[in-house]
C-alpha cells in the first residue's frame, strides 16, 4: 500500500496527514479531518452533494483524489460561513431551498463558485449550474429562488453605490 503525505488548508485551518493513493477528498475531509459537510450521496461523481471549493473552484471532492489535492486550499460549506451564514445559506433558509438538507452543502458551493463567476446569472443559467447537484426533495424551484434572491440583493446593492449623488469609488477599488 502506498502512502503520500501531504498539506491541505481546510476552511482556513493547515492539516496534515498520511493518505493511501487512493483516498478520495471527501472521505480524507469526513473520515480524517473530521470535515462533515461536504456529504456523500453517490461517491461517483453524480449527486453534488460532496462539492468543495478547491482553490476557489466548485468540484465534486469524490472525484478528487486527496493527494492530487496536497497542498491546496479546501472551503466546505461550514467554511462559507464565517461568524454568520453566507448570503447563499441565509437564502436558502428563509426561501424554503431544503427540505432534509443533504444536498444543500453542495449547492451552496456551486452557487457561490457560480455567483463569483457570474453575479447576475438568469434562472435559466442557475438551473444550469444546478445540474450536478441532485436534490430529491424540493423540486429545485426554491433553490432557484434563493439562488436569484442573492443575485437581485447584490446587483440591487450594487446599484444603490452607484446612484448619482454617491461618492465615486475609492481609487483602487476592484468595483465588485
Ligand atoms: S458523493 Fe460526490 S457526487 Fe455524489
Ligand atoms: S433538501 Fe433533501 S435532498 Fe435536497
Amino acid at each position: 500500500m502506498t502512502t503520500h503525505d501531504i498539506t491541505l488548508t481546510v476552511d482556513g485551518t493547515d492539516e496534515e496527514l498520511t493518505v493511501e493513493s487512493r483516498t478520495l477528498l471527501v472521505h480524507a475531509l469526513r473520515d480524517r479531518l473530521d470535515y462533515t459537510a461536504p456529504n456523500v450521496g453517490c461517491d461517483s461523481g453524480t449527486c453534488g452533494a460532496c462539492t468543495v471549493h478547491l482553490d476557489g473552484d466548485a468540484v465534486k471532492s469524490c472525484t478528487v483524489l486527496a493527494v492530487q489535492a496536497d497542498g491546496s486550499d479546501v472551503t466546505t460549506a461550514a467554511g462559507l460561513a464565517d461568524g454568520d451564514l453566507h448570503p447563499v445559506q441565509t437564502a436558502l433558509h428563509e426561501e424554503h431551498g431544503l427540505q432534509c438538507g443533504y444536498c444543500t452543502p453542495g449547492i451552496a458551493m456551486t452557487a457561490t463558485d457560480l455567483l463569483e463567476t457570474n453575479p447576475d446569472p438568469d434562472r435559466d443559467e442557475i438551473r444550469a449550474a444546478l445540474k450536478g447537484n441532485v436534490c430529491r426533495c424540493t423540486g429545485y424551484q426554491n433553490v432557484v429562488d434563493a439562488i436569484e434572491r442573492v443575485a437581485d440583493e447584490t446587483r440591487d446593492a450594487d446599484s444603490a453605490v452607484g446612484e448619482p449623488g454617491d461618492s465615486a469609488p475609492p481609487a483602487g477599488g476592484d468595483g465588485s
